[in-house]
C-alpha cells in the first residue's frame, strides 16, 4: 500500500537539475526514510514532495491522485504537513505562538485553541515553556515545538528533514520515540536522515539517494543490520 508517492520525479534550481527521476512510496503506519551523503538532493526532493520546490517532470501523488500542481497550503490542508531542514522554529516568538503560526490554516478560534491544548497534552514538557521564546529551548525542545507545529494541523503525513540533527544522543532517541508512537497512531512519516543508526530502529522503508538518483530500496525487513546497510552505503 503507497499512499503518498514521487513518480519519475525531476527537479532543480534554476537551469540545474538535481533530482533526476527518483520514485518513492510512503504509507501511513510506516516510516519512510531517504539515506544519502550530503548534497545527493534529499532535502531537495521533500521539498517537491511537500510543494516547496515545483516539479519539473514526473508526478506527486497523494491517495491516487496527483498533487503535483497543487501549492504547499492545499497540501496542508489535504493532510500533509512538513518540517524543513533545521526546523520551523521562530527564535522570537513564544512557543505557544510557535504553535499557532502552525496551524494558521485553521480558520476557527476554538478549534485553534483546541489544537494547541492537545499539543502540551502530548508534549507535557513544552506545556511548561509555553511563554518561553524559542532562542530559550533546547535543541530537543526545539524539536518538540517544530514537530508541535506540524500537528497543529492533524495530518496524516509528516514530512521531517532530518529530526535528529544537531541533536545530542539521549534526545535523539526520544525524538525517534516520538516517531514511533506517531506511526503506530497510524501516521505516515517520510524522513530525510544522516543518522541511519538510530533512523533503522523506526524505519519500515528504506531509500538511498545519490547525486539526485536512487540507487536503492528495500524494506527494513531485508535489512538484517546496520552493517549490511553500511556495505550497500560504501558500494554507492
Ligand atoms: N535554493 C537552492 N538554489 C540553488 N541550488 C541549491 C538550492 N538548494 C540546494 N541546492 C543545491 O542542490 C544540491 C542538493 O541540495 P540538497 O539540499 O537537496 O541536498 P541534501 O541531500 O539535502 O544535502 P544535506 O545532506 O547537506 O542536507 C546541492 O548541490 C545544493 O548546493
Ligand atoms: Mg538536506
Amino acid at each position: 500500500m503507497s499512499d503518498l508517492q514521487a513518480k519519475d520525479l525531476h527537479t532543480g534550481y534554476g537551469r540545474v537539475e538535481i533530482v533526476s527521476g527518483v520514485s518513492i512510496s510512503a504509507a501511513l503506519g510506516q516510516v519512510t526514510c531517504i539515506f544519502g551523503p550530503n548534497g545527493s538532493g534529499k532535502s531537495t526532493l521533500l521539498k517537491a514532495v511537500a510543494g516547496a520546490q515545483p516539479t519539473w517532470r514526473g508526478d506527486v501523488v497523494y491517495r491516487d491522485t496527483s498533487i503535483r500542481d497543487q501549492p504547499t497550503e492545499e497540501r496542508i490542508l489535504g493532510g500533509i504537513a512538513t518540517m524543513p531542514q533545521g526546523g520551523s522554529v521562530f527564535a522570537d516568538l513564544s512557543v505557544d505562538e510557535n504553535l499557532r503560526i502552525g496551524g494558521h490554516t485553521i480558520r476557527d478560534r476554538t478549534q485553534l485553541r483546541q489544537r494547541v491544548a492537545e499539543i502540551y497534552d502530548r508534549f507535557p514538557a513544552l506545556a511548561k515553556k509555553r511563554r518561553a521564546r524559542g532562542s530559550d529551548l533546547s535543541g530537543g525542545q526545539q524539536m518538540l515545538v517544530s514537530v508541535g507545529q506540524l500537528l497543529m494541523t492533524d495530518p496524516q503525513f509528516l514530512l521531517l528533514d532530518e529530526p535528529s540533527a544537531g541533536l545530542a544522543p539521549s534526545v535523539v532517541k526520544e525524538v525517534f520515540q516520538m516517531l514511533r508512537e506517531l506511526k503506530e497512531a497510524g501516521k505516515g512519516i517520510l524522513m530525510v536522515e544522516q543518522n541511519v543508526r538510530d533512523a533503522l530502529q523506526i524505519a519500515d522503508q528504506i531509500y538511498i539517494l545519490v547525486q539526485g538518483k536512487l540507487v536503492y530500496h528495500a524494506p527494513r525487513a531485508d535489512i538484517p543490520d546496520l552493517k549490511t546497510l553500511m556495505k550497500v552505503y560504501m558500494q554507492v
